[in-house]
């Protein structure tokens, strides 16, 4: 039965046992210097006011509505705040564990060498990018459409990686493979296709900055036992945790906003442990 924390990560860390967590996904804010929230907005039919079309020419106008309270993103010494709290991840980290930290191109380079420093550069195993496309296009630059997730273990040379668990993805060139292969698929590479969450899908929880499921059950299948627990400390709307129990794990989930945990609590509360 999963458990889920409010508050600052960093002191519930300190209570964790060292090398008791088998597996660690992090996913912190990303400094991307903004509030995160998700805007939600309403249309309204409005032939005088309406600043967009539908259908049969009709105008539209676009009202934004207050979203839920979000969190903020922006930090004046981003490392300094992570720095501690991978140090003990480390610390917590059983002796055949897998750590990731998914962040995106702005911070992810000074994350990387300051991971180097506290794992060793020798248990740094590979630069995953999850690719998706959606969104604007910058007519400017290359369109920014991939975040980067870092995997450490804590032994360079002994950890879990159960490669035959992991779903498989279509060839680009089946006609090159021959039928069986083609309809077997293949395993991935480390840079992974997946779409983000949709806006209108069933998976949203309307948390902002939520990671697709799809991604978060990759990494929870070939990257941990059955009955593992599995520990996220900056949760937001609980997507490892419904990754770990649809596959048989265990969760610890943590974070300081109480709308996060409030969100954690209702999409897993099937399978968390009720407060005594
Ligand atoms: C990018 S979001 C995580 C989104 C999550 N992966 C999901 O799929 O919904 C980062 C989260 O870190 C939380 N957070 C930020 N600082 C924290 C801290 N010091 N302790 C615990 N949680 C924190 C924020 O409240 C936010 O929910």
């Amino acid at each position: 039965m999963g458990r889920i924390l409010l508050g600052d990560n960093l002191s519930r860390l300190k209570k964790l046992a060292t090398g008791s967590v088998p597996l660690i996904y992090i996913d912190p804010p990303f400094n991307t210097g903004r509030i995160q929230k998700r805007q939600r907005i309403r249309t309204i039919r409005d032939e005088v006011h309406g600043d967009r079309s539908g259908f049969a020419g009709k105008r539209y106008r676009t009202e934004k509505l207050d979203g839920p309270a979000g969190y903020h993103d922006i930090f004046d010494d981003f490392l300094g705040f992570l720095q501690p709290r991978l140090q003990e991840a480390y610390r917590v980290l059983s002796p055949a564990g897998s750590f990731f930290l998914h962040l995106d191109p702005r911070e992810v380079h000074y994350a990387k060498v300051m991971l180097d420093g506290i794992f060793g550069r020798e248990c740094f195993q590979n630069e995953i990018i999850w690719a998706y496309d959606y969104g604007a296009r910058s007519k400017s630059r290359w369109p920014a459409k991939h975040d980067n997730i870092l995997w450490y273990t804590k032994d360079p040379a002994n950890f879990t990686f159960h490669l035959d668990e992991c779903d498989r993805i279509p060839y680009m060139a089946p006609k090159l493979v021959g039928e069986q292969k083609a309809a077997k698929g293949k395993t991935p590479t480390d840079v992974w296709w997946h779409t983000i969450v949709s806006p209108t899908g069933k998976e949203k929880t309307g948390y902002p900055t939520q990671k697709p499921l799809g991604v978060l059950e990759r990494i929870v299948k070939v990257h941990s036992n059955p009955g593992d627990l599995v520990l996220d400390f900056f949760a937001g709307s609980g997507t490892t945790g419904e990754a770990a129990v649809r596959n048989g794990r265990d969760f610890l989930l943590m974070d300081s906003s109480k709308e996060a945990v409030a969100i954690m609590r209702k999409r897993l509360a099937k399978w968390t442990r009720k407060k005594k």
